[in-house]
């Protein structure tokens, strides 16, 4: 383990749902396995009249609710010790000069800086500007390292306008772009699992791969989130970043080494061979829909217009389905299903790659009707597993099979060791100053190319949105992506 050097960790946004249910508990959680650097202090802006001290109780509060008993007296009077709350507005020109010499005045700060953007993203420009003004953005004295969430931009075109305003100030060395689905353990183990076994390499290929299926379903709603929800939807949302990443890492070459660089040029090429989809090809690659009234468990769910906030003609897509093709010797005419969706009827996200059948039937004079075709599944949550599908012939007399799971859990929490949550992964990395699980700027620009021809149609197609009931696994109308009749989705890790 590297040691770290100290820095002070700025949150702009610190009250806001970000901060409050990820950044604070991941850096509470990493301060009690104490990998924090030394002397790391932890300032939250913010625009409510507070102190040090009130701040403490109320990051306190947040820390109970979400830690609850696992919530350590020492540990937790040690970590609140390194946590500040400096008063301002962003709003205000001001607060920025006042802001640098509070961070630089204070004797016991250290000299390095992060500033975490907790923002809405039409903040960016602003803060990334006004930071500059004050040349926070000056590496004289120690480094300076803005992250910022997505998404970035609203489509290729603003996506690129904020690049540019930022690259202004800010070097491509500076900036960190977080997908925090690059922490997540499984996901991690998918570049272990492809890069450091021999075994499937030889089959990742079109020639034995039918069709890779990448789900994330969730019974959650919009929450708290409806003014930025019904502006972003559901293929901004999660397919752009998300779930891109992820077929990045299904499909990448493997890359020279591990620098940033490397695996990042790699992702890249996989994004730049994606097939275009042209105008008149959107509808056949690409599906949406919204909630509507429904039951989970047993409590009725209002539909999606009926959220709070939530305009009544509203045509925003809670639901998403996309098909794509990577064209390259590897991928070629190899359909990725990427799925996305809110109020579906579990909560999961997985990897799911179908293989081709065996070239012959050689089984078909027997009892066997159809032989099921061998899968690979990736759970990235909520159990992360490597399972892959196999038959094996029933005891007894006659030919029948049946289908056997065998099972790497390798992230299973038996296995000992300390688990990171996936944002707590990622505020070491940028501590460390590690870019190899944050988004390059062309990275994020060739993502938005794949997705921008969807967002035009979508667009201007305002008048009529397909719904499902809240609880179901979406529309049945979302099958008509699939290339052939035996391809269906794949919703749960069970074996079918
Ligand atoms: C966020 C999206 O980026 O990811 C949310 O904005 C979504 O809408 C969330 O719920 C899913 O993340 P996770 O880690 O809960 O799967």
């Amino acid at each position: 383990m590297s040691v770290l050097e100290p820095c002070v960790f700025t949150i702009f946004g610190s009250t806001g749902h970000l901060s409050r249910t990820k950044l604070l508990p991941s850096l509470y959680h990493l301060e009690a396995e104490n990998r924090l650097p030394a002397g790391i202090a932890i300032v939250c802006v913010g625009r409510k009249p507070w102190d040090d001290e009130t701040w403490r109780k109320e990051v306190t509060r947040w820390l109970e609710e979400r830690i609850g008993n696992n919530l350590d007296a020492s540990c937790l009077a040690r970590f609140l010790g390194k946590v500040f709350y400096f008063l301002g507005d962003i709003e205000e020109v001001e607060t920025f000069r006042l802001l640098k010499e509070y961070l630089e005045k204070n004797p016991s700060f250290p000299s390095n800086f992060v500033f975490y953007l907790s923002l809405p993203p039409t903040e960016y420009k602003m803060v990334a500007q006004r930071l500059a003004l004050n040349d926070l953005n000056k590496e004289n004295n120690g480094w300076r390292r803005l992250v910022i969430e997505k998404p970035f931009g609203y489509d290729l075109e603003d996506a690129c306008t904020l690049d540019h305003s930022l690259r202004l100030n800010f070097s491509e060395q500076q900036l960190y772009r977080i997908d925090h689905y690059l922490g997540k353990e499984t996901v991690q183990n998918v570049f272990v699992f492809r890069f450091a076994n021999l075994l499937l390499e030889p089959m990742w290929n079109r020639n034995y791969i039918d069709h890779v299926q990448i789900t994330h379903a969730e019974v959650a709603g919009i929450e708290d989130r409806a003014e930025f929800y019904d502006s972003a939807g559901a293929l901004r949302d999660m397919i752009q970043s998300h779930l891109l990443q992820l077929l990045t890492l299904v499909a990448m070459e493997p890359p020279p080494n591990l620098d940033a660089e490397s695996i990042r040029d790699e992702k890249v090429k996989v994004l730049k061979s994606i097939r275009p989809i042209t105008k008149n090809a959107v509808h056949a690659h690409s599906f949406r829909a919204q909630y509507g009234r429904g039951r989970i468990g047993n409590d009725n769910i209002p539909g999606y217009l009926d959220e709070k906030s939530i305009p009544n003609q509203s045509t925003t897509e809670t639901f998403a389905a996309i098909k794509l093709y990577i064209d390259n010797w590897r991928w070629r005419n190899v359909p990725f299903y990427l799925r996305t969706g809110k109020r579906l009827a579990e909560s999961h996200s997985m990897i799911s790659i179908r293989f081709r059948h065996p070239p012959q039937q050689l089984f078909r004079e027997t009892q066997i009707q159809e032989i099921a075709p061998n899968w690979l599944l990736l759970g990235i949550q909520p159990e992360q597993c490597i399972r892959a599908e196999l038959q094996v012939r029933e005891p007894g007399i006659g030919m029948r099979t049946r289908t056997t799971q065998l099972d790497a859990s390798t992230c299973s929490t038996t296995g000992g060791g300390y688990h990171l949550d996936a944002y707590e992964a990622l505020l070491l990395d940028v501590i460390e100053g590690d870019h190899s699980q944050y988004l390059r700027s062309d990275e994020v620009n060739w993502a938005w190319r794949v997705v921008d021809p969807i967002l035009k149609v979508w667009a201007v197609e305002r008048d009529f949105i397909p719904t499902y009931p809240a609880g179901s696994w979406g529309p049945q109308e979302a099958n008509r992506l699939f290339e052939k009749e035996s391809q269906t989705w794949r919703n749960n890790l069970a074996s079918e």
